[in-house]
């Protein structure tokens, strides 16, 4: 049943069907149904009047949204990153920003793993290669040879939760683990894991396989540039299912094209979707993914349930599950967001 007392609710493009159901039954739903991101005008249009928005990576959730929707009380995004939001802004003018973290953790090692052995072992080379039907020789010894993964050494740059989770899989392949983050893990986790705290100099200098796992902010944009690349050893790769401008993506076809490391294998990009221009995507010692890091059916399906729960606990004047920006409380307190 409509009623004017129901909040209103933008959703940038639709959660899993039972999280959409749920958001319906509590709220005034518009989505935009199209396919990807609504376009800034459309998205700037349907702001107005929300009291909350669920977005998702690709929506800039910036000053001049919040200008347009003055009763925007929760911004919830589908995902665990949120440098697509401005936070500050948010918090500033009592808004509440919501992400769904933990949940997408297995599911984004899983994939740098894959993205690991693959650029390691030569696998989308030799996938096409063979369809291309130039496979004339059974067998020969230098065919296809590519690096090895087990026992050797692996530099993990954020060691937060997907962070960790990319050790454990490199402590099954015998690893030496180097890890570099701003802040040092406790001791007994360090001992767990076999992981050496190692500064970024030491770890870009010594790792086998050097893998992105910070978050996007103004320390991390491009942390990985022409300097750090060329600390790498000539035989390294580097691995990226973290933010795209955490690389200086330029420096990094130079160090490709002048072989300062051994290449490189990513799911992010400066400019997602990839320009098909993008020199990255001559490179066959690459490898190339669009943004699936978290794309398995049980982590998407939580992490849609996630948007949706932040979302109605924050409408509901309840203690969201994930809330990124807590100092929000003291600018505008739980009960005064409630609407439901
Ligand atoms: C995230 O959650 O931040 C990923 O990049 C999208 O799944």
């Amino acid at each position: 049943m409509m009623s004017s007392k129901r909040p209103r609710i933008f959703v940038t493009q639709p959660l899993f069907p039972q999280h959409m159901e749920l958001l319906r039954q509590y709220c005034d739903v518009d989505v935009y149904e199209a396919g990807g991101p609504p376009p800034r005008s459309l998205l700037l249009e349907k702001v107005r009047n929300k009291d909350g928005i669920v977005c998702m990576v690709g929506d800039k959730i910036d000053a001049e949204v919040m200008d347009l929707s003055p009763n925007l009380v929760v911004i919830s995004t589908n995902s665990v990153g949120f440098d697509h939001i401005d936070v500050e802004e948010a918090t500033r003018r009592g808004i509440y920003v919501t992400n769904t973290p933990g949940v997408l953790t297995e599911a984004t090692a899983d994939l740098t793993w894959a993205l690991l052995l693959s650029v390691a072992r030569r696998i989308v080379e030799a996938d096409n290669y063979l369809r291309a039907g130039k496979w004339k020789i059974a067998w020969t010894p230098t065919f296809f040879v590519g690096a090895d993964v087990y026992g050797q050494t692996i530099g993990i740059i954020g060691f937060g939760r997907i962070g960790q989770a990319v050790a454990k899989r490199a402590k099954g392949f015998g690893m030496k683990i180097l890890y570099y983050d701003v802040v040092r893990v406790p001791p007994e986790r360090e001992k767990e894991l076999d992981a050496n705290y190692v500064s970024l100099e030491e770890l870009l200098k010594n790792s086998d396989f050097v893998t992105l796992h910070v978050a996007l902010t103004k320390e991390t944009r491009h942390m990985i540039s022409e300097r750090e690349l060329r600390m790498m050893k000539p035989t390294a790769f580097l691995i990226n299912t973290s933010r795209g401008p955490v690389v200086d993506e330029a420096a990094l076809v130079k160090a490709l094209r002048e072989k300062w490391i051994a290449g490189a294998a990513l799911d992010v990009f400066e400019q997602e979707p990839i320009s098909p221009e993008n020199p990255l995507i001559k490179f066959e010692n690459v490898v190339l993914t669009p943004h699936i890091g978290s794309a398995s059916i049980s982590s998407r399906t939580k992490m849609s349930e996630l948007a949706a729960t932040n979302l109605l606990s924050v409408l509901r004047g309840e203690e969201p599950p994930h809330l990124v920006n807590p100092e929000v409380k003291k600018i505008r307190p739980l009960t005064m967001v409630k609407r439901l």
